[in-house]
């Protein structure tokens, strides 16, 4: 058994971050369309409503049965969760001068209720709410208020059920994990057991029974994802398992050979496919980023699919798909689930059953499932890279002799980077999300080196901090840091004779540049 809090999802941008917190705890959760909640499962231990873009009396207003679950499990409404609990059991909820936006902070806090254990008087929480409940239902009673609102949480006398009107799952709600904790752990009674060592040994086990005897193909690329997804194949089924990795020609220097010898030195039997000069030749010419993006994808299923091909017993195809691809994709309406960027359209002839172990997980449980699985730090915690590779970071058409300058001048940024500690003692490397270089072949410029003068292009460097890519801020790389990179890059890279710094964030700007 797998215990598990079942999360109702009425459309908030921070349903996610709920998940997050639960899984902080050591505890597995879904995130389940609102109107979804599993019926007959067993391993439910309690169920979490999340708030809403909308109000409970807006015609369209996302309803569920609170039947299914009310006085059955204990069950925790949030923000939206709150107000429709209270909307429809006995209660009122009112458009009054009272919405509050931001910080708000607690008073009246009942620290005899099991939900409040361990909460300060005062304590900072985080409110976005038009509506106000302005009354709750008869069974209940208030157990902690604002300046603003009166009802600001409430739990029922008969029932194990609660409810808050601010957002506990953010980061400035400040006892927020304590208030998730005191529900998860305390009340639903989480044995804390989900865990990657735990995930590994259920996962393993589940997939020896999906799959059988049956042969499994996998795209991999060299990032996170698909390597972990690979390597907990391979300790299911072994050499049941067949990768496939494509070399667009457009990889970092030497990244191709690199990652085949880390695979090979992981045990995975992988059938490198360079096919660079097909997706130069396609390419020519071409400037339009979205037009390089359309190309690039095309050329890849292709490639993938005359090698899939090949492979005549495959059963399976193996996708590294994580949880936030799903959750983002299952809009609460519909179940549908995107395809893979990377093997997007493959034959229907062949087939072919999905397999998505990495399915439930988030992208930092990813990596600790890898380190887990024994996959090296080098592999785990490289920085991002897109798929269409070096294709977005040449402004302007592509030349294999293009890519060769950028290769170069990305490896003295990137290979300095790496070996960078800064003055805390942490590598420069690792406090970025991620870098790279930009070729801007559209622009040339004037320098001098030594009695000659020059007219060639500049390469623009970028770094970003960043938790998930959506925003980012531009890394503040030490000066001597970018001085050595800017000496080396024009001093060893011919057709560069300047190197910019982009201090831009994300957004208005995007991290690439195309
Ligand atoms: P932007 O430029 O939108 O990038 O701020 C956000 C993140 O997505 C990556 N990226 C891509 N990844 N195919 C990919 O697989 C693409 O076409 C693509 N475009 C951007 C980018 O590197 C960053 O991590």
């Amino acid at each position: 058994m797998q215990q598990k809090i079942i999360i109702l999802d009425f459309g908030s941008q921070t349903t996610q971050l709920i998940g997050r917190r639960v899984r902080e705890l050591d505890t597995f959760c879904e995130i389940l369309p609102y109107n979804k909640f599993p019926k007959n499962d067993p391993d439910v231990i309690g169920v979490i409503l999340s708030g809403s873009p909308y109000s409970v009396h807006d015609p369209e207003a996302f309803q569920c049965d609170l039947n299914e679950f009310v006085g059955k499990y204990p069950v925790l409404g949030i923000c939206y969760g709150a107000q429709y609990i209270s909307h429809s059991t006995g209660g009122k909820v009112e458009r009054t001068e009272s919405r509050e936006y931001g910080r708000a902070h607690l008073k009246s806090v009942d620290n005899s209720n099991p939900l409040f254990v361990g909460f300060e008087q005062n304590s900072q929480v985080w409110m976005s709410h038009g509506d106000t409940i302005t009354k709750i239902p008869e069974d209940c009673k208030v157990i902690a208020s604002t300046e603003d609102v009166e009802n600001a949480a409430y739990a029922s006398s008969e029932k194990p059920l609660w409810a808050v009107q601010f957002h506990p799952e953010v980061f400035h709600s400040l006892q927020g994990k304590t208030l998730l904790k005191n529900f998860v752990v305390d009340i639903c009674g989480s044995k804390q057991e989900w865990s990657a060592a735990s995930y590994v040994e259920t996962t393993v086990e589940e997939l020896k029974k999906q799959v059988g005897n049956d042969r499994v193909i996998l795209g991999l690329s060299g990032g996170v994802d698909s390597t972990v997804c690979a390597m907990l194949l391979k300790k299911a089924i072994g050499n049941q398992l067949t990768c496939i990795f494509v070399d667009h020609g457009m990889l970092r220097k030497n990244e191709f050979n690199n990652v085949m010898e880390a695979y090979s030195g992981l045990g995975l039997n992988v059938i490198g496919v360079d096919a660079s000069e097909k997706f130069f030749k396609d390419l020519e010419g071409i400037t339009d980023p979205e037009q390089k993006r359309k190309i690039i994808g095309r050329d890849f299923v292709e490639v993938f699919n005359a090698e899939a091909k090949k492979i005549t017993d495959a059963k399976w195809l193996a996708q590294g798909t994580i949880y936030p691809d799903r959750i983002e994709s299952l809009s609460i309406t519909g179940m549908t689930i995107k395809s893979h960027h990377n093997v997007g359209g493959l034959p229907k002839e062949m087939h072919l059953q999905l397999c998505e172990p990495l399915q439930w997980l988030f992208k930092d449980e990813v990596r600790r499932v890898g380190y887990e699985l024994g996959i090296p730090a080098s592999l785990i915690e490289r920085h991002p890279f897109p798929g269409p590779g070096l294709a977005v970071r040449i402004l302007g058409d592509i030349t294999p002799e293009r890519v060769k300058i950028l290769q170069d001048a990305d490896d003295i940024y990137i290979e300095t980077m790496k070996k960078w500690v800064c003055e805390d003692g942490e590598v420069l490397y690792n406090k970025v999300w991620q870098a790279g270089t930009v070729l801007l072949t559209t622009v040339r410029s004037v320098g001098v080196m030594g009695d000659e003068r020059t007219y060639e292009h500049p390469v623009a460097l970028r770094a970003v901090t960043s938790t998930d890519a959506m925003t980012a801020d531009w890394a503040h790389l030490p000066y001597e840091f970018l001085a050595k990179v800017s000496n080396e890059i024009i001093n060893k890279v011919k057709g560069v004779n300047r190197v910019c710094y982009d201090i831009s964030s994300k957004p208005p700007a995007t991290i690439e540049w195309e």
